[in-house]
């Protein structure tokens, strides 16, 4: 989380910055009162993105004391100051004291934080859907939102529509926000759930009139992925999320069973941009399937359990950035919030609790989520490789990791044996040996 220092000594001003700060910027603000306490706090700590500082602090010229202590201690912290001080006007951001929205802009600029972000971050009135998914939409009873990215001089990131309710949604226009490289529309937060059933609906009769190509059948699966793990975390198991989920997996196990190989079920992936999220859980349904047909007791119902557990394993994390956290260290490194974390952390567990509403879940899919990490509580990552794991619970692990190098490595160093022999060094007893040996043994292209 990125944090910012702020010295303003009139509490209103500096309430509005820190609400601003935190709301637009996501920015976690450390309130110190003078150029001294600044000193001492960078003494002990230098992990700061931003100074924003008021001039004079009684008669201590603070701005100037502040300006020394950072450049002395050769420190790269940007430093903002309300207010005037011509001493150091060529090496500071200067502000009018009460102007926050030119310094929330700066900010967003210095830190590298685009108007998209900065609108995600603020409460959220408005509700980002990912924009390829209105691809598979001819209307929607909701209004949709493009978040204006082209700010003028004053103003803050702000959302205009696009498409009124029930209009026709234009597919050219999705395209060219597709190519302009947006990432998300947006429809208000109060018809969000309303959205997401509607469009689940839609892309179910999509995929039920099963006369699409695979492309297009993969591309309506990645979006009732999306959709149905949304409406999952915000209302749990329904009648509705149950279909919707349902859908999803049968498609997902076709998908396993039909793909013609795995680099061209990859090129599919990669093609519809169908976000780490699916792709992963697809390539795990898809690689597990290979692999279980090579154990001895491997029936086409272990692979069903498989798949479902692919569909669940991440739902209560449902952000790539979260998702793709498979060790301690990088959970260290995400530098998350402490809710995100434990959130991280925990979401094996959670994800278990949330399928034992599913209804005819095969027996012993529930162990695959819980111990997916590695872990029989199903908290935290492997610091170790665990032999109480179920057999099927050590396919899934073996295979998440065997698709995370797929996804990070380029095609032309990809090389399997290689990363056979990097597992056999890493996990090679009691269980996981069989599985290495399957995944040795699958055909894999
Ligand atoms: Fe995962
Ligand atoms: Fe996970």
């Amino acid at each position: 989380m990125r944090r910012a220092i702020i010295i303003e000594n009139d509490p209103d001003l500096r309430k509005l910055y820190e609400l601003n700060l935190d709301l637009y910027l996501g920015m976690e603000v450390i309130v110190l009162h003078n150029a001294d306490s600044v000193m001492d706090f960078l003494k002990l700590d230098t992990a700061v993105d931003l100074i924003i500082c008021e001039k004079q602090v009684g008669d201590e010229n603070t701005i100037l004391k502040v300006f020394y202590a950072v450049k002395s201690n050769k420190l790269d912290i940007p430093i903002f100051l309300l207010g005037n001080e011509p001493k150091v006007a060529n090496d500071v951001e200067s502000f009018e004291q009460d102007n926050w929205k030119g310094v929330i802009r700066k900010a967003a600029k210095v830190l590298k934080i685009t108007a998209e972000e900065m609108a995600s971050k603020q409460v959220p009135d408005y509700y980002p859907i990912p924009v390829k998914h209105f691809l598979q939409l001819r209307q929607t009873s909701a209004e949709v939102y493009d978040c204006q990215t082209d700010t003028g001089d004053d103003e803050l990131p702000s959302f205009k529509e696009i498409f009124k309710a029930n209009q026709e949604i234009s597919k050219s226009i999705i395209e060219k926000h597709i190519v302009d490289g947006k990432k998300n529309l947006y429809v208000h937060k109060l018809k969000r759930l309303q959205f997401l059933g509607e469009y689940a609906d839609r892309v179910m009769k999509v995929l039920i009139s099963n006369k699409d190509s695979e492309q297009q059948r993969i591309a309506a699966t990645s979006s009732v992925f999306y959709a149905s793990q949304e409406m999952l975390n915000a209302t749990g198991m329904t009648e509705q999320t149950i279909a919707m989920a349902k859908t999803t997996i049968n498609e997902m196990m076709k998908v396993a069973e039909e793909s013609e190989g795995l680099a061209e079920l990859l090129a599919i992936l990669e093609k519809d941009k169908a976000g780490y999220l699916f792709t992963h859980a697809t390539l795990i349904a898809a690689v597990s399937h290979y692999v279980i047909e090579k154990m001895e007791w491997g029936t086409e119902e272990q692979q069903e359990k498989i798949c479902i557990a692919a569909f669940f394993h991440d739902i209560t994390i449902p952000d790539d950035k979260l998702a793709k956290i498979h060790s301690l260290s990088s959970l260290k490194e995400a530098a998350l919030t402490k809710k995100d974390e434990e959130k991280v952390i925990a979401h094996a567990y959670d994800a278990c609790t949330m399928i034992r509403d599913y209804p005819q879940t095969p027996i012993g899919t529930d162990m695959i989520i819980l111990q997916h990490h590695c872990h029989i509580n199903g908290k935290g990552f492997p610091e170790s490789y665990s032999s109480q794991l179920t057999p099927l619970a050590v396919v899934f692990f073996v295979v998440e990791q065997y698709v995370d190098y797929m996804l990070s490595t380029p095609k032309e160093i990809f090389n399997k044996s290689a990363i056979i022999a990097n597992f056999r060094s890493r996990f090679n007893k009691g269980y996981y040996r069989k599985v290495i040996n399957a995944l040795e043994e699958a055909d894999l292209k």
